[in-house]
């Protein structure tokens, strides 16, 4: 079978993506080439800073359609998309990404379009839509969860999931709408297997009337898959693993949810778990990968069905 290195979906043989996935995703027919090699990417990488998880191991770079719309380049006015190409240290990264980001839009995490891109020295990168360019619309402003809590970016990882939540209620402008959104993220990242979502990889941002909401979710990753023994980045009722349904209940309650809302969250999570695990099957990592991916979902699934059943009650 072959799949669209898009949307996942099956298409025929001798194609690498489906039409409307690549419409949907660069509003042209056929996928656009990049006019960077691999080997030059680092020229133009971006931070760098590499923490104790895979933190600044992907280099990424903001390009955009030239005038023809054929290629993607570096040198073009309002570049809308980010390009992460493969690690020479953690393999299948960006399929990770790719993967881990349908995964979250399946569990109604709000993503970007993105997708898979062939460069052109033959490498896979991962390409995601920029959300703060909006079309034909000046920059939207972003303030990462850093900057709202008036920390350095050393500091990324100095903070809790509480401090995420006290951001959320004290700077959205529907608070207990956002976060209720942070709620069912935190537990999509746990649930996957992200041990990296410290403070820069949450966002607030700002729509052209001013109104701050969470960012669509970006950097979704399962990095269990590279460091097994990895603990959450920000710690969640003062743990970094091990977490019980009664840590979710008490988080959820931290978020100001009802019990019955953070018990909804949790079940639209857990209904759809066999077509995350469908999803991981068809995705582009290695069968190996695939299977230790699943294995995380099955182990920590105990947890989010029994806070599932909380609303049963
Ligand atoms: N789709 C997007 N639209 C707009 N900005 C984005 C998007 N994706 C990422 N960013 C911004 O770019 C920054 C870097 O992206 P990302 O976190 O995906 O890369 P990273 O190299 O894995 O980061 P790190 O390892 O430092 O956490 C983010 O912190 C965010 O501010
Ligand atoms: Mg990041």
């Amino acid at each position: 079978m072959r799949r669209c290195l898009i949307s996942l979906r099956e298409v025929p043989d001798g194609t690498t993506a489906d039409p409307a996935a690549v419409r949907g995703l660069f509003g042209i027919d056929d996928l656009p080439k990049v006019d960077i090699e691999l080997a030059k990417l680092h020229t133009f990488g971006l931070a760098m800073v590499g923490r104790r998880t895979l933190s600044g191991v992907q280099r990424k770079i903001s390009l955009g359609l030239d005038v023809d719309r054929t290629t993607l380049q570096v040198a073009v006015a309002g570049r809308q998309y980010v390009l992460k190409p493969p690690s020479e240290t953690f393999p299948d990264l960006p399929q990770n990404e790719h993967l881990t980001m349908h995964l979250a839009r399946r569990c109604g995490v709000e993503v970007p379009s993105f997708g898979l891109l062939p460069m052109a020295d033959g490498a896979t990168a991962y390409i995601v839509r920029r959300f703060d360019r909006p079309d034909g619309g000046g920059k939207l402003r972003q303030e990462d969860f850093c900057q709202l809590a008036g920390k350095m970016p050393a500091e990324k990882y100095d903070a809790s999931c509480e401090l995420c939540a006290r951001l959320v209620l004290r700077f959205a402008s529907e608070p207990l709408i956002e976060v209720r959104r942070l709620f069912r993220r935190v537990l999509f990242c746990w649930w996957t297997g992200n041990g990296d979502m410290h403070l820069k990889n949450y966002s607030l941002l700002a729509d052209a009337a001013g109104r701050h909401a969470l960012s669509p979710a970006y950097d979704l990753l399962c990095t269990r898959l590279y460091l097994p023994d990895d603990r959450l980045a920000l710690p969640l009722g003062g743990r970094d693993k091990a977490l019980t349904a009664r840590h979710w209940r008490d988080f959820a309650a931290y978020c100001k949810l009802t019990p019955r809302a953070a018990a909804r969250v949790a079940a639209e999570l857990f209904g759809v778990k066999d077509d995350l695990v469908a999803l991981v099957h068809r995705s582009f990592l290695s069968s190996e990968l695939r299977q230790a991916y699943v294995a995380g979902l099955e182990a920590r699934a105990p947890v989010v069905g029994e806070l599932a059943r909380d609303g049963a009650r």
